[in-house]
């Protein structure tokens, strides 16, 4: 397949809510999509107060969500991506869960935590993998990722042409920064964020700023949403595009050169 047709779910979850919450999302996936993605932490909400909190509410990678997920993909023939928080014994990750029409999965776990998720959740720990999915080949990071370009360079590297990027950004900065990180690696990335605000802790309001987005290698966003209603970013990809040939002279992957740069 070399078109895709890809959306980027944006949320307003209530805290607390995992089931009504996932609900709400698969409400706004609209109908033909190949792929699409929902917020990081989408079924929970994202400010959790304490570790006993988060462990309450956080399932394993084979739970509800997946399973709720895995039917609503055999239904539709949409490959899901969906942002969850992810118990696997006394471990806690922010993790991102892809399910395929087949009901096959796969697992990311988030490398990069952001603020107080360091006080809840253990760093990921499976790297990050790439798959193969509806018809191309896929990675995942999470949120925060975004700021280190390691994350998308290791995916595209790795051979994905597009990158789901569930997330729940509250920096203004992402979304231009992931024009940058498409075109730099020649790929595509899908972007979901949510809107709303929470203050589960006193003093500590996150503002969610929306702005939900498709990007490809072109250097301009394909479809974004504003940063106050749910909604779906929806595109229309070609794969084709996701080439890392740039002129006939040029070919981004052989004309690194790791010799002339500095190591950590
Ligand atoms: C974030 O990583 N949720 C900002």
């Amino acid at each position: 397949m070399s078109e895709l047709r890809v959306a980027a779910i944006q949320t307003s979850p209530v805290f607390g809510e995992p089931a009504g919450n996932l609900e709400a999302a698969l409400d706004l996936v609209p109908p033909g999509i190949d792929l699409a993605v929902l917020p990081e932490l989408c079924t929970t909400g994202y400010q959790f107060r304490d570790r006993r909190e988060l462990r309450d509410l956080a399932e394993p990678a084979d739970g509800p969500t997946s399973r709720r997920l895995a039917v609503r993909a055999a239904a539709t023939g949409a490959t899901l991506v969906a942002g969850f928080a992810e118990r696997d014994g006394d471990r806690l990750y922010n993790s991102s869960l892809l399910v395929r029409p087949d009901g096959t999965t796969a697992l990311y776990r988030k490398v990069h935590l952001f603020w107080d998720e360091k006080l809840v959740f253990a760093p990921g720990d499976l790297g990050f993998p790439v798959f193969a999915a509806c018809g191309t080949t896929v990675g995942m990071m999470i949120c925060f990722d975004w700021i280190f370009p390691e994350a998308a360079r290791t995916l595209a590297r790795r051979g994905a042409k597009l990158i789901a990027h569930p997330s729940n950004l509250v920096l203004p900065h992402c979304p231009d920064a992931m024009v940058t990180r498409c075109l730099e690696n020649r790929c595509f990335a899908v972007t979901a964020n949510r809107v709303g605000r929470e203050e589960r802790i006193a003093g500590r309001r996150l503002d969610f700023i929306g702005r939900s987005q498709v990007c490809g290698p072109r250097g301009a966003p394909l479809a974004r949403l504003g940063g106050d209603a749910v909604g779906a970013a929806v595109a229309r990809l070609d794969l084709a595009d996701a080439d890392p040939r740039l002129t006939p002279r040029n070919d981004l992957w052989e004309d690194r050169r790791p010799d002339q740069y500095a190591g950590d």
